[in-house]
């Protein structure tokens, strides 16, 4: 993955556990420089091998470790110049989850290698949809749905998600089962 991604899990671990946390972090992972170019194509095993290595310096499960970079992504992308891409994609949660793909689609102008996991909406009513995930990665059901809260406080939305497998062999994937409330009194 772009280093972008390796950048993003530096900068939760730096801003909540401090920079010591980070170098036994990194050292762990086997990883060497202190930073990544966020540009840079690493391979994947780069990214498992950190959250791996945040998980047992942390004491906190991978799924935990992967749910809260998902919370983080959304406001560092959004600080790290991507903004303008994140206010295109929609102005209320329901919106910017239908739109994900092109989203990642105008992403892949900068980021060529980028190979993007893809998302359908479905069984949309008023306060609750079905997210559908398809993604070449295993194992980041996790980070959807941190990704799922990060857009909820982004669109001061409170959000319940509940995660399931549906589909048969080449077309299995996850399903997140979310409701949403706005909350009251923002407009
Ligand atoms: C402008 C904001 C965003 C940018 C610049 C961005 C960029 C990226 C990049 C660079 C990757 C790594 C993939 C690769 O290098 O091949 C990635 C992966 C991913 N992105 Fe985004 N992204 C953005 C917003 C979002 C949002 C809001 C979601 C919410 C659902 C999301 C969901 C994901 C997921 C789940 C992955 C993991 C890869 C996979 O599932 O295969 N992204 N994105």
């Amino acid at each position: 993955m772009y280093g972008l991604i390796n950048k993003a899990v530096r900068g939760l671990v730096f801003d909540q556990f401090g920079e010591d946390a980070w170098r036994r972090i990194r050292l762990a992972a086997g990883v060497t420089d202190d930073d990544f170019i966020a540009m840079d194509d690493y391979d994947d095993t780069i990214t498992y091998a950190l959250v791996q290595a945040a998980s047992s310096e942390l004491s906190l499960e991978p799924e935990q470790v992967l749910q809260a970079f998902g919370e983080y992504w959304v406001d560092y992308v959004a600080d790290e110049n991507y903004g303008h891409l994140m206010q295109t994609a929609g102005q209320t949660f329901p919106e910017f989850l239908s739109n994900l793909d092109q989203m990642h689609a105008r992403v892949k102008l900068t980021f060529p290698n980028l190979q993007p996991p893809s998302f359908s909406v479905t069984d949309e009513t008023d306060d609750s949809l079905h997210l559908h995930y398809f993604s070449s990665r295993a194992g980041l059901a996790p980070l959807v749905v941190g990704l799922l809260h990060g857009l909820g406080r982004r669109f001061e939305t409170e959000v319940e998600v509940e995660s399931g497998r549906e589909g048969e062999g080449s077309n299995a994937h996850d399903v997140f089962y979310v409701k949403y409330r706005r909350i009251a009194g923002q407009t």
